[in-house]
């Protein structure tokens, strides 16, 4: 049974790896995801500079998920830039720095830096982040986003991907695609946590997270079928070229398995990745391949985006 991946061009071994956010920060975390069974090794959201992010608690989750205000915590693109040979050539699969600017300019700073470095196989470039205070979501933004596309694709000399937020409206899919279909993209990883929900502690009358108030992104359970219909809507309408990445409410294979009959070229995992640690990787991918062999399928093309309609 195989679940090797192409994302575009980049080749993963497995399709099952970590989403950028939880456990992703420093050199312990990312080594602790190239040893496990992940298929590539993606890094926390990047700025220029280091940043400690916001004041705690900024993640909590239950049974249904999680909700998270981080802001941005991070080493600063330095740190990734200079972890890129020794993380790739230990562990022989793609290495992803995630890069999430609080500005366009800081944006094309980061990438001119990460130019440099040869061993990095791709940048996933975050529209998407809800939790920097006073600074709103740029894939929100439909003009914005064209043009930070306009600036940043010329400029990138890696494979360069994008990570959306969610989108509840069918025409906002068709917009976005729209844009997206004009760029040389490799991948386009559906989605973010849905942003600024509010979990609330009843026995306290209370908040549960310290930041903004206590409203934060939303991940887990509660995501999945928003997740499911964006990776199916951007399948159906990106270009062959753009390959679909899924995020969103993954903690076992039949949850891995859906996302990939949506269209999804690899999968990714985030809040149960958080509570369990490096080991998901591993028996999310086993569960996999026993639903695979249930149903006589041998690798992920037999079925990816192969959802049927009623
Ligand atoms: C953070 C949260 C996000 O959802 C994201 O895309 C980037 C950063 C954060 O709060 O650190």
């Amino acid at each position: 049974m195989n679940l090797s991946a192409y994302v575009n061009e980049i080749h993963l071994n497995n399709c099952i790896y970590n989403a950028s956010g939880p456990k992703c920060t420093t050199d312990k975390e990312l080594h602790a995801i190239g040893k496990s069974q992940a298929g590539a090794i993606l890094t926390k959201s990047s700025t220029f500079e280091h940043r400690i992010g916001n004041p705690e608690p900024r993640y909590i989750e239950n049974q249904l998920g999680s909700i998270n205000s981080m802001g941005l915590p991070n080493m600063g693109q330095q740190y990734y830039n200079t972890l890129a040979p020794i993380l790739s050539t230990t562990y022989q699969k793609p290495y992803i720095v995630s890069v999430a600017g609080l500005s366009l300019e800081e944006n094309i700073n980061i990438i001119k830096a990460l130019n440099q470095q040869k061993d990095i196989t791709a940048i996933e470039l975050n529209l998407s982040c809800p939790n920097v205070p006073n600074k709103p979501q740029t894939a929100y933004d439909f003009e914005r986003t064209q043009t930070v596309l306009d600036t940043i694709v010329p400029i990138c000399q890696h494979k360069l991907g994008v990570k959306l937020p969610p989108y509840f409206d069918l025409i906002h899919f068709q917009q976005m695609a729209e844009i997206l279909n004009q760029y040389p993209l490799a991948f386009v990883t559906c989605i973010n946590s849905i942003g600024n929900g509010l979990v609330i502690d009843v026995d306290k009358e209370q908040v549960v997270i310290k930041p903004k108030h206590g409203f934060g992104g939303i991940g887990g359970d509660y995501i999945k079928p928003t997740a499911l219909a964006n990776v199916r809507q951007f399948y159906l309408l990106l270009k062959r070229e753009i390959s679909v990445i899924a995020c969103g409410g993954v903690k076992n294979g039949t949850d891995a398995f859906e996302h990939i009959l949506c269209g999804a070229a690899a999968v990714q995992v985030g809040t149960q990745f958080m509570r369990e640690g490096a080991n998901c990787f591993e028996r999310i991918s086993q569960e996999l391949q026993v639903l695979m062999q249930k149903k006589g399928y041998q690798c992920l093309d037999d079925f990816r985006g192969k959802l049927q309609s009623i």
